[in-house]
């Protein structure tokens, strides 16, 4: 399975800055080894002109970081999937902690874009991750179990083939530069490993588990050996071309 390297830059970097990050990173990290795959997420305005950089390059695809469940209609300051699609997009996020922590996103809503969002063909990165609190009071299995069925309720084995991968982001790591210990992220993404695989059967062995929180070039090379860990979800380090070049060609 490739690993997938992906960059969240959040609400960050204009059209020209995104522009110049991309066109860097590109130069950086060209030819791409044969095992990595890229995904830029890039905010909305900057979709188009991202696109523009790298859709003829092999290995580098475009995503949104949300998208709203609707076709289309009076949902002012949302876009829609089709929009997505439409400037070259493969993938969206989907339930990041920040936009279940800002924006009040509930399981519920979350599965409504996750199905949406398949059915008119995006690929979806569903993120899921405990808080710090839940991950003392021993609530780690819970939380990934009951995030993911929640979000997953509905999805059948074959609306998945190669278009659902789930990201673990334990939110106490998130932009902190605290990141989970090589057993935290091997437990976990064994945990969901075994729930991907008791939901969809075979198909859950090919689902690509990421896992983010303070991914870095300084402990890149410890995370992406991990078992089961099928490529990063990388916020901060993934502004930098310099820091993200390194991410990718680890
Ligand atoms: P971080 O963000 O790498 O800055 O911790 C990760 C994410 O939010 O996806």
């Amino acid at each position: 399975m490739k690993k997938l390297i992906a960059g969240n830059w959040k609400m960050h970097k204009t059209q020209k800055e995104a522009v110049e990050t991309v066109t860097a990173l590109v130069e950086m990290v060209s030819p791409l080894p044969e095992d990595r795959e890229v995904l830029i997420l890039p905010p909305y305005t900057s979709l188009s002109s991202v696109w523009n950089v790298i859709k003829d390059k092999q290995g580098f695809f475009l995503g949104g970081q949300n998208f709203y469940p609707a076709e289309n209609g009076a949902f002012t300051g949302e876009i829609s999937a089709d929009m997505l699609l439409d400037v070259g997009c493969s993938f969206s996020l989907v339930g990041h902690s920040e936009r279940r922590k800002y924006f009040k996103e509930t399981d519920e809503f979350i599965n409504q874009k996750v199905l949406f969002g398949l059915r008119k063909g995006l690929k979806i990165i569903l993120c899921i991750g405990e808080e710090l609190k839940e991950r003392k009071e021993g609530k780690v299995f819970d939380v990934l179990k009951t995030q993911l069925l929640k979000g997953l309720k509905g999805v059948s084995s074959e609306d998945i083939e190669n278009k659902l991968c789930i990201a673990y982001e334990p939110v106490w790591a998130i932009g902190t530069g605290e990141v989970a210990t090589e057993d935290q992220i091997q437990e976990a993404h064994s945990l969901i490993r075994d729930l991907l695989i008791e939901m969809f059967d075979d198909k859950g062995k090919n689902i690509k588990i990421l896992y983010g929180g303070s991914v870095s070039p300084e402990n890149i090379k410890t995370i992406l050996p991990i078992s089961n860990v099928n490529g990063v979800l990388v916020g901060g380090a993934s502004l930098e071309p310099e820091k993200f070049s390194k991410i990718i060609l680890a």
